[in-house]
């Protein structure tokens, strides 16, 4: 009796709150209609972006380059909130009970046994950002100008962050970012997102002489949502090269076919049967591909 009584009391302090996660069971709201894309296997882990107490996104995090392969989420509307950077508790051990993200400061304030550089060993940290080369900067895949209050703040975890142009970042990158949060305006029914960056071979910004973070050669970006007023569906994909202020607009089977070319997605579909838009067989393949840069 009293030992079910202690099992009981400690599952009520440590609720099932694993955020790094064995796949995206916990938050599969933020993919349409609950469909995973299938990914390319590496040494990838699967994270419920939670803060305070709550799931706000999902990322697909490569824990080799220390950089998210994508973020999943739906665009909000509403004033966008900022917060300090944060890292992920449990890719520095996966047994902290911590489930929010949290500052590299409160973490080690909460484990004084921690040595503050075992913190990278998984993924990114401020420290590393402070050394990115001159012209990038901390570029978010979900961006947090599409969320209001605590969902916002959400967005500040580093492994939300590339290193991105900054030119890009700010202009063009950004301007489809307005784009996309304003059909998320006008439309009654959600839009979804799915954002990643694909890494480079050897550019990164270094540790002690070491690959630390990979600074990626493409970003990419693809939307699913149903408009309500023309009852149909409405997608498309864009993609640029972290070089350029340019962004590159394509459909969704050409976005998919950029990233099948580029080893990201395995045979499958970005989006739930792949956002209702007809196939036209071959088409994709004899069309000049925009997005294929
Ligand atoms: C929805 O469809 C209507 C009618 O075609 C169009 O005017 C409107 O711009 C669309 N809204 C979005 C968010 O795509």
């Amino acid at each position: 009796m009293q030992s079910s009584v202690t099992v009981c009391l400690l599952l009520l302090v440590f609720p099932v709150n694993a955020h790094v996660v064995e796949n995206f069971e916990m938050c599969m709201e933020y993919f349409y209609k609950g469909h995973v894309p299938e990914w390319t296997p590496n040494d990838h882990v699967h994270i419920c972006q939670m803060f305070n107490n709550r799931y706000h996104f999902a990322t697909l995090y490569d824990t080799t380059n220390r950089i998210p392969v994508y973020s999943a989420y739906v665009v909000e509307d509403g004033k966008s909130s900022d917060h300090r950077w944060m890292v992920e508790p449990q890719l520095v051990k996966q047994e902290f009970e911590e489930a929010n993200m949290m500052t590299e400061n409160s973490l080690i304030y909460k484990h004084r046994t921690l040595d503050p550089k075992d913190i990278g060993t998984r993924q990114a940290t401020d420290d590393d950002y402070n050394k990115r080369p001159d012209g990038y900067s901390r570029g978010h895949l979900n961006p947090n100008s599409h969320h209001a209050g605590d969902a916002s703040k959400a967005t500040m975890t580093l492994t939300n962050i590339v290193p991105q142009k900054q030119s890009l970042n700010e202009k063009k990158w950004k301007d489809h970012e307005d784009t996309l949060k304003g059909w998320a305006k006008d439309n009654k029914e959600n839009v979804y997102v799915l954002v990643g960056a694909i890494p480079s071979k050897g550019n990164w910004i270094k540790r002690d002489n070491q690959p630390g973070v990979n600074i990626p050669d493409y970003m990419w970006v693809a939307h699913c949502y149903y408009n309500k007023t023309s009852q149909s569906y409405e997608s498309g994909g864009a993609t640029a090269k972290n070089v350029e202020n340019k962004i590159y607009k394509c459909t969704l089977s050409q976005l998919q076919a950029f990233l099948q070319q580029h080893n990201q997605v395995a045979a499958g579909q970005l989006f739930h049967n792949d956002c209702y838009v007809e196939q036209a067989a071959g088409a994709s393949a004899a069309a000049e591909n925009p997005c294929d840069i």
